[in-house]
C-alpha cells in the first residue's frame, strides 16, 4: 500500500490559471487507499464519541459518510445555496478562487451533541472557517476539523486556529 499522497493528483491551472487543484480522484478510485485515509483520519481523532460528521460539498462528502459510518455518527451535509429544501442557516465565505455561501438545515444538529467537520482540501480556511460558523449556530461542540490535504502556504489554519485540526499528510 502505498502513501495516501501517492493517490492525490495536481492539475496546473485548473479550474483557473495559476492553481494547482488537488485532485482526490485517484483516491476516491481505489478502494484500500479510501480506507486507509479513513483509519488515520479515525486514529487522529481526539476521542470517537462523535453524533454527527458534517461533511462539505461536495469534496467534502465522500469520506464524511464513511467516517459517519466508522464512528456510528449521522451525517450532515453542508451545501452551496438553494440545495437544501428546509429551512437553512447561512455564511457566505470567500474561496481561493471567488466568492460563495454555504447552508445547513436548520435541525441538522442537536444541542449537545459533538461534531466533526470533514472536508477533502484546507486552503485559504473561508469554506472550514463558514463551516464552523454555522456549526456554531448550534448549541453544540466541535470535536475536530479533519482534512486530506493542506496547502499551507495559503495559512488556512489561521482562520480556523481555535479549532483542533487534524491533515492527513501530517
Ligand atoms: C474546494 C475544496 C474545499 C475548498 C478549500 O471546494 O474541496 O472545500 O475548496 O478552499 P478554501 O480553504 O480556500 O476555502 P470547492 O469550493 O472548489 O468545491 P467542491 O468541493 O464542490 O469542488
Ligand atoms: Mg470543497
Amino acid at each position: 500500500m502505498k502513501e495516501i499522497q501517492h493517490y492525490i493528483r495536481e492539475i496546473n491551472d485548473f479550474p483557473k490559471k495559476g492553481v494547482v487543484y488537488k485532485d482526490i480522484s485517484p483516491l476516491l478510485g481505489n478502494i484500500e487507499a479510501m480506507r486507509l485515509a479513513v483509519d488515520k483520519l479515525i486514529a487522529n481523532l481526539p476521542h470517537q464519541n462523535i453524533d454527527k460528521v458534517v461533511g462539505i460539498e461536495s469534496r467534502g462528502f465522500f469520506l464524511a459518510t464513511l467516517l459517519a459510518d466508522r464512528l456510528n455518527a449521522g451525517f450532515v451535509p453542508i451545501r452551496k445555496p438553494g440545495k437544501l429544501p428546509y429551512k437553512t442557516y447561512q455564511q457566505k465565505y470567500d474561496l481561493e478562487y471567488g466568492h460563495d455561501q454555504l447552508e445547513i438545515h436548520q435541525d441538522a444538529i442537536q444541542m449537545g451533541e459533538k461534531v466533526l467537520i470533514h472536508d477533502d482540501v484546507l486552503a485559504t480556511g473561508g469554506t472550514a472557517e463558514a463551516a464552523v460558523k454555522l456549526v456554531n449556530r448550534f448549541d453544540a461542540a466541535i470535536v475536530q476539523l479533519n482534512f486530506i490535504i493542506e496547502i499551507p502556504f495559503l495559512n488556512g489554519r489561521e482562520k480556523i486556529k481555535k479549532q483542533q485540526v487534524f491533515v492527513l499528510q501530517d
